[in-house]
């Protein structure tokens, strides 16, 4: 695996293979979840590229910003192992060049003013904001994310269209621990009492499905499951049935062809966000 650091440097090497560029870009304190998208890449015959930049523009508590585990040789022995090709690791400043203004501003309508929108101002503008500089500086054909954060896959979707970009999203399924938990960066930061909590958003979710085809109301089912991960001990920010295309909240079952229950709930001071797709 070649490591590069400048924009430079790494654009003249990746022109120089002349082969189609799958890209994988991360925040590092990599699992198996991110270690799953190179994968998919390698199997699409790509020349992989995975990135590792914590983006300080989509952070709006500061303190999660600082607190974002960092480790970066662990995560380049971890992508040298599944046969990424290459590793891009840039400062603050090759990304954002002092004096230049690279923000993306489109209007994405409800999607990024919903759940992950409300609760975190500005993040999905700064998220938006790398993933277009970076598929700028890599100018990969194919670019390979998680349902983990669906709302984010959403907006990127969007943008993809907005823009015209020529390149193709890759969905990857999300990799789960054994007991239901989502894989995340964050859970590094879980206590034991807290890890042994957590699965029960995705308890919760799955059980917001059954109840849901049962013909109840999603509201109802909503409050119902806000309290289920209060009594647990968490702390829920929200906890959604929306259609999958708008984000938008749904009434039943039969509102919509495609329907996902998304969640955020803190475990301590740790916050986790989770989704299932009900329909
Ligand atoms: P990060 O949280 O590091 O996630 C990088 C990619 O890995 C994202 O596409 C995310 O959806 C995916 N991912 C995370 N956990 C996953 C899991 N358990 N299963 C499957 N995929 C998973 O998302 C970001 O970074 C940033 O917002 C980024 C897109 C890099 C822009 O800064």
């Amino acid at each position: 695996m070649v490591i590069f650091k400048k924009v430079a440097d790494m654009q003249s090497w990746l022109m120089a293979q002349g082969r189609p560029v799958g890209f994988v870009p991360t925040m590092g304190a990599l699992h198996e979840g991110h270690l799953e998208l190179v994968r998919m890449s390698k199997r699409d015959a790509c020349l992989t590229v995975a990135s590792i930049f914590v983006n300080p523009t989509q952070f709006n508590d500061p303190a999660d910003l600082e607190k974002y585990p960092r480790m970066p040789e662990q995560d380049a022995a971890l992508l040298d192992g599944v046969g990424c090709d290459v590793l891009f690791l840039p400062s603050v400043e090759e990304v954002y060049p002092p004096g230049v203004d690279l923000a993306v501003r489109l209007d994405f309508g409800s999607l990024d003013k919903v759940m992950e929108g409300e609760f975190r101002p500005g993040h999905f503008g700064g998220m938006a904001t790398v993933v277009n500089r970076l598929l700028d500086i890599v100018k990969p054909q194919k670019l390979y994310m998680g349902q983990k954060d669906y709302q984010q896959l959403s907006i990127v979707r969007d943008m993809i269209r907005q823009l015209a970009l020529s390149v193709e999203l890759v969905m990857c399924p999300t990799v789960r621990e054994p007991d239901g938990l989502a894989m995340s960066s964050r859970n590094l930061r879980l206590s034991a009492a807290m890890r042994e909590v957590a699965p029960v958003i995705h308890r919760t979710l799955q059980w917001s499905g059954e109840e849901l085809k049962t013909g109840r109301e999603a509201s109802e089912i909503s409050r119902e499951a806000m309290d289920k991960l209060t009594e647990a001990g968490l702390r829920p920010e929200y906890f959604e049935i929306a259609d999958g295309i708008t984000l938008l909240p749904v009434r039943h079952y039969g509102d919509s062809e495609s329907i996902v229950a998304c969640v955020a709930a803190f475990t301590g001071d740790v916050r986790l966000i989770d989704n299932i797709v009900l329909r």
